[in-house]
């Protein structure tokens, strides 16, 4: 085949299978590790559960990598005790100098609140945390979990309600915003009882396995990179709605809800850690820029 027909016949299918909410799992996603039958999917209802017993956890990702879009997908944590486990839902590259953006949601003992942490790294750098209470009890239903990354921020939203912006300073401070790198979509479920609850006093029980987690409907719209690394739509990226005006500030209405988010459900955020930043809020420097009441 002529190299036009081919770089053709390779858009479609990364089209086809890599902004398809509607394809078959094992099309979605490759198994990185899993202990045997930790992974399960059923197709009709688009769910796939991930569990961890004394044997391990699970973690998949995306078949397709991209670079920018909006990923979304809807998540119910483990009901009842809790304590140890990590669920991690997140973008990452791989090599060197790796960027992720993500969402880690610590469990803890029966009755206590989850904490959902939030972090960022860029060219391998991260440390820069964030962690939240949720507002409802996300063991019971199934809730929506978003990532949009595009050329001016990145959000992470709860329900369509943004708990944390990172705004792309790269003419301000080359080097912290993740630009190059394409990414993949991981899930996983581990073990995290040396630090996840109550800062590793509480490691998981394993009277309580099998711990099991439940994803369903995962929507990414997003612009996919070929595996000769071109992508069809960097071109003209301003076409894609996720790199709209509304998705390139906040609005009044969503600073409101972030405002609320960061009053009263905030229990943590790098950017106030004297202790590790000496000089913070200023620096680390895209803190002054990553607070809801700083818009220029
Ligand atoms: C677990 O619950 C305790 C007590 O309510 C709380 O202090 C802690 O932040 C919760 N989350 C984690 C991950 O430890």
């Amino acid at each position: 085949m002529e190299t036009a027909g081919k770089l053709l016949l390779a858009v479609c299918l990364c089209v086809i299978l890599c902004s398809g909410t509607a394809i078959k799992f094992e099309e979605q996603f490759n198994v990185v590790w899993s202990s045997l039958n930790n992974i399960l999917s059923y197709e009709t209802s688009k769910e796939v559960e991930l569990s961890l017993t004394k044997t391990g956890g699970a973690n998949i990702q995306s078949s397709c990598f991209y670079l920018y879009g909006s990923f979304s997908v809807k998540l119910k944590l483990i009901h009842g005790e809790s304590a140890g486990t990590v669920t991690a839902l997140y973008l990452t590259s791989f090599g060197d100098n790796h960027d992720e953006i993500d969402f880690e949601f610590l469990g803890n003992e029966t009755g206590e609140p989850y904490t959902l942490h939030t972090n960022l790294f860029v060219n391998g750098i991260g440390g820069r945390e964030q962690r939240i209470k949720l507002w409802f009890d996300p063991t019971i239903d199934f809730h929506t979990y978003t990532i949009i990354w595009n050329h001016y921020q990145i959000l992470w939203l709860v329900d369509y309600i943004p708990i944390r912006f990172y705004r792309n300073l790269e003419h301000v401070y080359p080097g912290a915003y993740p630009h190059t790198r394409p990414m993949v979509v991981s899930a996983s479920l581990f073990d995290g009882s040396g630090w996840a609850t109550q800062d590793g006093r509480k490691p998981v029980r394993w009277e309580y396995a099998p711990f099991v987690i439940k994803f369903k409907n995962f929507a990414f719209d997003a612009c996919a990179v070929l595996p000769d690394g071109s992508t069809p739509c960097n071109n003209n990226y301003r076409a894609h709605w996720w790199e709209g005006l509304y998705y390139q500030m906040l609005d009044e209405g969503r600073r409101d809800q972030l405002m609320w988010v960061v009053s009263k459900w905030k229990i943590y955020d790098y950017c106030y850690d004297n202790k590790r930043y000496p000089l913070a809020p200023k620096e680390p420097l895209e803190c002054q820029y990553n607070v809801p009441w700083v818009w220029e």
